[in-house]
């Protein structure tokens, strides 16, 4: 689910038990972590456009995706037909019939109203011994990025931006987890820096693609110059000779419901 971005409209500690017949390695497809069996129901929680709930499908798993944001999920209608997907909202779901695992990745950071009600929601639409797979930012997820904004803001003389993402701790997420009756599997929190390849324009574009609730309210003609500063701050952690990366920070799972 992509909260608050209406324009547009993510201890290393390692497990092994029979409900997680593969032990993870960072970088491993989430969808390998899932291991969905054929027959298996599964949902796909912030499923965007879909690309990763086809991957589910196509293993033979009978999955549904939900996303909060409509436009992703008429494109995920159109590029996925056999596919089930619905808009839904992480803070506010219910099931009929229970599923057998719930999915997420990318997604869990963007519902940050309440995150023990989005797990707690999880848990009741699983069986019990129903697994929850889900990647997502970790704490210090875009430290460099958000340093620089939260920096060019204060240069300019504006209010801190509300910033609209929960990047918890793996101890924090853990704890959780435990509260809402999730038994941690596998836990792992790691750095993945990753090519803006989709923002030419650097920290500026990132800015623009995935925190534009900031940039609502200003005065339109400090936007660009205000941008312009963020990619200055940030290009010295940011820029490399083959172009921006995104100093992002995965927090990754598996837990079953008791
Ligand atoms: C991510 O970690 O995937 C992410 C976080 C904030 C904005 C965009 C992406």
């Amino acid at each position: 689910m992509r909260y608050d971005t209406p324009s547009l409209e993510r201890w290393n500690s390692r497990a092994y038990d029979s409900s997680f017949g593969y032990v993870s390695t960072q970088g491993a497809p989430l969808v390998d972590l899932l291991d969905p069996r054929p027959g298996e129901r599964v949902l796909d929680l912030g499923c965007g456009t879909g690309v990763l709930t086809a991957q589910i499908a196509f293993r033979g798993a009978e999955v549904l995706g939900i996303d909060g944001s409509s436009a992703m999920i008429e494109k995920a209608l159109a590029q996925y037909p056999g596919i089930n997907f619905i808009v839904g909202d992480g803070h506010d779901f219910s099931v009929v019939d229970p599923y057998d695992a719930v999915f997420s990745n990318a997604a869990l950071h963007w519902m940050s109203r309440d995150p023990g009600t989005v797990i707690a929601n999880v848990r009741e639409a699983l069986t019990p011994g129903g697994r929850f797979v889900a990647e997502m930012g970790g704490a210090g997820n875009c430290a460099e990025l958000t340093a620089a904004m939260l920096t060019a803001w204060r240069e300019y003389g504006l209010r801190e931006p509300e910033l609209p993402w929960y990047f918890p701790s793996p101890a924090e997420y853990a704890r959780r987890l435990e509260k809402e009756g999730f038994v941690v599997r596998l836990l792992e929190y790691f750095d993945r820096p990753t090519p803006l390849d989709e923002c030419p324009g650097g920290a500026a574009d990132w800015v623009r693609m995935f925190a534009s609730s900031v940039l609502e309210g200003l005065p339109p003609e400090i936007v660009e110059p205000l941008l312009h500063r963020v990619n200055e701050l940030a290009a010295p952690a940011l820029r490399r000779e083959t172009g921006w990366m995104a100093d992002y920070v995965r927090l990754r799972f598996a837990a079953v419901r008791r």
